[in-house]
């Protein structure tokens, strides 16, 4: 949705995964952006244009000189129209030139010419990556404009090495392009707060009580909050990694997460709660694995800190709590009784039985004022974004504070 019709330029350099480029390419233009593809000279002895015109169905440029394509899309016309440029894979030597304001072929005369944010997946060998010189240049880059590097990662090289220099994957690349474009959006600035997954309560060193919950509708939150343009934060108990631009805070129990939220509710303009929380944990941890024999076992049960309680103790009037209540039976009375206890502005309803480790999710919000909407069956996704647009009319004015985020680097 973020890139739907947005001017993109992607700009390929000589290395060896610019073949990798051609997948990023494709998802850019299934995603609905409108791509013009620069290949160097160096990244012509790697890939085809044509193998990008095909995927584009647009010209494909790659020398400064030719007059033909130079009237209809110059690097002036490029620079001038382009959103975001991204530079994938990105070697040394362009790097390079791009830190002095070098302005030798067409992506570097397009660079030096747009205003545009720029997204940088380098690829090079280890040594070349470590070098003080790339990275001074990379400093100095980062310095001058508004750069986003995604990378790169750790893994075997073209060399046959291992070592950090891989390339970014081209999802990964996607997402981050998503980040950058979606920063204005209309929830720019927000702080949002999303827990995803099932807590776990340790009984010894190697079991718990946990749940089927996966932490997809958290993730789906997080994502779709970010792709507004929001400051978010996923407190998860699941090891998924966290959509581009998203700060992560890894949990396990009840205790934990409700220690992360708590801490962080002063700085909260809005709560996902979609974690499924456990009410209880084992009394005692055992510190070694607790063997078994003939005789039947009781665990003892005392409950966990109910955080959304908590958070109604604490709560100003100007946040937006979003509670969710996963049911087997009367959904509505369940939801309702929940909604008003816990003090939400909205909860999310649903069949825990149909819902739970599903891709697609059916709901009911209720909200404080007494609405009442069904949902049908939907992808989690569009329920995440469905959440968010009546989440949009709770929210009070303008953010609390208007400081822009540090970008993260990838
Ligand atoms: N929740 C919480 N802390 C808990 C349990 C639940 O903050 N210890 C949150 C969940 O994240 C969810 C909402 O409260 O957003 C409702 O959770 P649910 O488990 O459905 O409700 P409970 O309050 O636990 O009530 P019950 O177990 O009686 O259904």
């Amino acid at each position: 949705m973020v890139l739907k019709d947005r001017s993109i330029v992607l700009g390929v350099t000589g290395g060896i995964a610019a073949y990798k480029a051609a997948a990023l390419c494709s998802h850019l233009v299934q995603a609905g952006a409108v791509v013009d593809v620069i290949l160097t000279d160096a990244a012509r002895e790697f890939v085809a244009p044509l193998t990008f015109q095909a995927l584009t169905h647009r010209p494909v440029i790659t020398d400064m000189f030719a007059l033909l394509a130079e009237t209809e899309i110059g690097h002036v016309t490029l620079a001038r129209r382009a959103e975001l440029i991204i530079i994938a894979p990105l070697t040394a030597n362009t790097l390079a030139k791009l830190a002095v304001g070098l302005a030798d072929n067409m992506l570097t005369c397009t660079v030096l010419a747009a205003t545009a944010p720029l997204l940088l997946a380098p690829a090079m060998e280890s040594h070349m990556w470590i070098n003080p010189l790339t990275q001074d240049n990379l400093t100095r880059l980062c310095a001058q404009r508004d750069v986003t590097v995604i990378g790169p990662k750790e893994g075997r090289l073209a060399s046959g090495a291992s070592g950090v220099g891989r390339m970014a994957e081209p999802e990964e690349i996607l997402d981050a392009a998503q980040w950058v474009l979606a920063r204005r959006g209309p929830l720019a600035e927000r702080r949002v707060v999303v827990t995803a997954g099932g807590t776990r309560e340790p009984l010894d060193p190697i079991r718990f009580l946990g749940n089927r919950s996966s932490g997809q509708m958290g993730y789906a939150l997080a994502r779709a909050a970010r792709d507004r343009g929001a400051r978010v934060t996923l407190i998860t108990t699941t090891g998924q990694p966290p959509p581009f631009g998203v700060e992560w805070v890894a949990v396990e129990t009840a205790e934990e997460m409700g220690e992360a939220v708590l801490g962080r509710l002063p700085e909260t303009d809005l709560l996902l709660m979609a974690a499924a929380v456990a009410d209880y944990r084992p009394a005692a941890v055992a510190e070694h694995k607790i063997k078994k024999s003939e005789a039947e076992r009781t665990v003892t049960l005392v409950r966990t800190i109910d955080i959304l309680s908590q958070v109604a103790e604490r709560r100003r009037a100007d946040q937006v709590i979003v509670g969710f209540a996963a049911e087997t039976e009367d959904l509505i009375v369940h939801a309702q009784d929940k909604l008003r206890r816990k003090k939400l502005d909205l909860i999310v309803a649903n069949d825990a039985r149909q819902a739970m480790g599903a891709a697609e999710n059916q709901v009911v919000l209720l909200s404080a004022d007494g609405r009442v909407e069904q949902l049908p069956l939907l992808p989690k996704e569009e329920v995440a974004h469905r959440i968010l647009d009546r989440v949009m009319d709770l929210l009070p004015g303008p953010p609390a504070d208007p400081a822009p985020g540090k970008r993260p680097l990838g």
